[in-house]
Order: C-alpha cells, then sequence, then structure tokens
C-alpha cells in the first residue's frame, strides 16, 4: 500500500503539490498505513481462533442447558447495539486525532525548513506559541479518545458481563429446584466463564476497525487523487529525436481565474538557441513544464518533431527533452551522484566534461573531496549559484536533444554565467535550447528572442 501511494504521488502533478501540505502526505503515508499494518497484522489469524473458540464455547453451553445458554446471550443484542454506535463515535474521534498529528507534522516541515525566515523575523516566540497550540489539539484529541474508550468501550463489556450474574442467579434457581444437576451447573459455569474473553476479543477487533475505517479513508484520498499527466495507451517510442518544438495555441489555467498562458502559439527549429523573455509571473515556467508534460494544456497541442507530446511515451520524452529547473533539486548524496542522477551510468570522464561545462572545476577542485563531497540536505551545504551550477551538469550529461534552462544564472557572477553560457553552446551544438532568463548576456547569445508578457506573446525579434 506505501509503495503504491509512493507510486500514485510521483505521478501527481505541481498542482497538487501547490495546494498540498508535505506534513499531511507524510502522516497518510507513514502513520495511517502504519496503523492498518499494526491491526491487520494483529487482527488477522487472531479472529480466526477467537471465533473458534467462540462457536465451540456456544456450542457446549447450548448443549449443557438451553435455558441457561439463552440467558447467558440474552444481553448480547443490547451490548452488539452499544458497540455499533461506538464505533461511529469512536471514528469520528480518530478521524480527529489523525489530523491533528498530520497538523503537527505539517507545522514542524514549514516551520523549520523556513527556520532562517522564522530567525529572522523574530518569530521564535510566536512559532513556538503555535506550535503548543497545535500540540495542545492533539492532545485534547487523544484524550477525549482515550475517554470514549475507557468509559464506552467498556460498556458493552460490562453488560456481557451482567448477563454471569444473571445465569448465577438463574442457575442457582434451577439447582434449588432440582431442574438441573449441581455438577451441569458447575459445568456450564465453566464455560460460561470462557465465553467472555473471546468475545470481548472479538469485540475489541470489531471497534479496531474504526481506526481501519479511518486509515483506509485517508490513505484512498490520496491513491483517489486524479493524475493529470498519463501515457497514454497508444503511446509511442520515440528512440531519438530532431529537437523542433512547436507550441499550437497553448492555454492553461491554474485555479485563479486568469489562464497562465493564453493562446500561446511559438516554435523553436531544431538546433535553435531561443531566449524566453518576460516579466515575472508571465508563464516562462510553466512553458517549461508544459514541456516536460509535468502539466497538460487545458487546449492547444505541444509538439516535438511535430508530434503531439502527449502520444510519445514519458520516459522517452523526458529523456530527449532535460530540464534545470529555477529552483533546482539537489539531494542528498555525493555531487557526482547528484550529477549523474539522470544518468547513473555515466562514466567520471563523462561526469569529469560535465562538470567543466557548467563552470564547475574550480569549485569542485577546491574541496578536499572533490565530486565526492556529500552536500547536504536540499544541497544546503552549496552556494545558490552551485547549486544551479550542479543542475546544469546533471542536464548536459544527459546529453538531451532539447535543454530547457530556466533561469540558469539567476544567482550567477558574470563571469560564471559567459561559462556557463559557452558550456551550453558547445554541449548543445547542432541541438535545441531554450533558455528562459531575464539576463542580457545570455539574450544576447541567443538566435532567437521571444517575449512574453501576461501570458501573450509579443511579437519575435532576432538579436
Ligand atoms: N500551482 C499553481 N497554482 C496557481 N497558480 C500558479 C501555480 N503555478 C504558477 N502559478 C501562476 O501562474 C503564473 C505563471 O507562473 P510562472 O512560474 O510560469 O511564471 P514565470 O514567468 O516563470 O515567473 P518568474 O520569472 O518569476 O519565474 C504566475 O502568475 C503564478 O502565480
Ligand atoms: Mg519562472
Amino acid at each position: 500500500m506505501r509503495l503504491q501511494m509512493y507510486r500514485h504521488l510521483q505521478q501527481l502533478s505541481p498542482r497538487f503539490y501547490a495546494r498540498t501540505r508535505l506534513g499531511d502526505v507524510m502522516s497518510r503515508i507513514n502513520n495511517d498505513v502504519g496503523e492498518i499494518q499494526r491491526i491487520a497484522a494483529e487482527t488477522a489469524l487472531a479472529w480466526v481462533g477467537n471465533a473458534l473458540f467462540l462457536c465451540g464455547t456456544i456450542a457446549m453451553l447450548a448443549w449443557l442447558d438451553v435455558r441457561l445458554f439463552l440467558v447467558t446471550i440474552a444481553t448480547a443484542p443490547l451490548g452488539v447495539w452499544l458497540l455499533a454506535r461506538y464505533r461511529t463515535t469512536l471514528e469520528a474521534e480518530i478521524a480527529t486525532l489523525r489530523q491533528r498529528s498530520a497538523d503537527i507534522g505539517s507545522f514542524l516541515i514549514e516551520t523549520l525548513q523556513a527556520v532562517k525566515l522564522v530567525v529572522t523575523s523574530n518569530a521564535q516566540e510566536r512559532e513556538v506559541a503555535r506550535f503548543r497550540e497545535r500540540n495542545a489539539a492533539f492532545v485534547r484529541a487523544l484524550m477525549s479518545m482515550q475517554r470514549l474508550t475507557y468509559l464506552s468501550g467498556g460498556l458493552p463489556g460490562l453488560i456481557l458481563s451482567g448477563g454471569t450474574g444473571l445465569v448465577f442467579i438463574y442457575g442457582g434457581l434451577r439447582v434449588i429446584r432440582g431442574e438441573i444437576t449441581v455438577g451441569t451447573f458447575v459445568a456450564f459455569m465453566a464455560y460460561q466463564m470462557r465465553f467472555l474473553p473471546p468475545l470481548q476479543a472479538l469485540m475489541g477487533m470489531y471497534a479496531n476497525l474504526a481506526t481501519v475505517r479511518v486509515s483506509l479513508r485517508r490513505v484512498s484520498q490520496i491513491l483517489d487523487e486524479t493524475v493529470e499527466v498519463r501515457e497514454a495507451p497508444t503511446a509511442v517510442a520515440l528512440p531519438a529525436v530532431c529537437g523542433d518544438v512547436t507550441f499550437e495555441d497553448v492555454t492553461l489555467s491554474f485555479d485563479r481565474g486568469a489562464p497562465a498562458l493564453d493562446h500561446l502559439s511559438f516554435s523553436v527549429r531544431a538546433g535553435e538557441v531561443l531566449a524566453i523573455v518576460g516579466p515575472s509571473g508571465s508563464g516562462k515556467s510553466t512553458i517549461a513544464d508544459l514541456l516536460l508534460r509535468l502539466l497538460d494544456p487545458d487546449r492547444g497541442v505541444v509538439r516535438i518533431d511535430g508530434r503531439d507530446i502527449r502520444t510519445v511515451r514519458l520516459d522517452d520524452l523526458r529523456r530527449h527533452v532535460a530540464l534545470v529547473d529555477q529552483e533546482p533539486s539537489i539531494l542528498h548524496a555525493a555531487i557526482a551522484e547528484n550529477i549523474r542522477y539522470a544518468r547513473p551510468g555515466a562514466t567520471d570522464a563523462e561526469v569529469n566534461a560535465a562538470v567543466h561545462q557548467a563552470a564547475l572545476d574550480d569549485f569542485i577542485a577546491r574541496l578536499p573531496e572533490g565530486l565526492a563531497t556529500v552536500v547536504g540536505e536540499r544541497g544546503m551545504a552549496l552556494s545558490a549559484g552551485e547549486r544551479q551550477r550542479v543542475a546544469v551538469a546533471r542536464a548536459f550529461l544527459m546529453n538531451p536533444s532539447v535543454l530547457v534552462l530556466d533561469e540558469p544564472t539567476a544567482a550567477l557572477d558574470p563571469e560564471s554565467e559567459r561559462q556557463l553560457a559557452d558550456g551550453y553552446e558547445a554541449v548543445m551544438r547542432g541541438r535545441t535550447t531554450i533558455v528562459i532568463t531575464h539576463r542580457l548576456e545570455l539574450a544576447r547569445r541567443a538566435d532567437r528572442v521571444l517575449e512574453i508578457d501576461g501570458a501573450h506573446l509579443r511579437q519575435p525579434h532576432a538579436v
């Protein structure tokens, strides 16, 4: 189940991640699946044993004396009714508890990732107060659930044990009247004592179903999230591409009203270097996302070599089109591993060449462990420009037919920027490069500049 969730999460679009709290997803994949596992493991075999034991006991009780047996089970309907009612209430309590626990997780992930902001805004105490609030809400939910478990959870069991008292009184009377022997009564009571434990165990398992139901619901909420970008069953393999890219009347809206891209059309010839410029928020990064099918357009078509990319196998598309994201992701691993991420089989020589082309060699040479240096989580142990260049080296190593660079030099000094531009010109000679940039130097080097503004295209002009 965990694996299935993880696979599903990998397929969900940036839209999903933009509206979902990571802590909530983590709590579902960790805690909820964990609860289901725990209860499944505890219950799977135990219920068989208990059910068998209970059936045997019932058979013996009925065989020993039918009337006493009827008294024994007289209270059962009330107990079962109470149990069913209790389970509904318990389910609501458990759902609240899970949500509170997810709140804590989300809070921690968010504020610890933004710890610099918290400290520099003097917001430590404010965040501590918010944390305390969430903790208190969790404890309240926990206590409320525990109270319910102790107070009403024991009630059905209590009622059933009340039945034992009735059996004693009624059985005693029948012995006095001489209707049954003391031997039968003693035997009956011995079985009656064995009647309750398996019944109570089964009732506990039934109450556990409340937990399982809550967790299953929370898991299925994730599994039911629609996958926006799917590979068509008829998708064709694309062994090689020339690198012609066309956007035909592409429109895409996020759920905020005005479309981020509005009837956008442009094309890039194979081998061309196209710079895309335009103000912040004009939809440049969205173009990159569309080209890699992280999103699909609401209307219009994106083509590569004249082929609608929705008809192409996703892994082929993403092998031929490499993206250096505006905020590149760096993993907690050696720099070499980070660079090899999309092509784990690359040789050392190839990695070194990519390092050189991405203007990283001076930096690597200064590190005592060179390419084997492990960079911290999210690349925190790197400067912004170093992170960008590691991401560029990673894309160069993929040797793609189309390279999309989203603000690759935003954090670089002019000299490193020049080296990096030389690098991609060398790597991508004869192949297609789309470089999204605010920097004059990069736009100047392009064969053509495309200016977009407010989701529209301005007249393209040559430089
Ligand atoms: N997941 C999302 N949900 C809602 N709106 C979004 C989402 N992602 C992007 N947008 C909006 O779409 C518009 C285009 O965003 P995009 O990232 O493409 O801009 P950009 O041109 O790359 O800007 P910048 O130069 O600042 O990187 C923006 O107005 C942005 O707020
Ligand atoms: Mg952008």
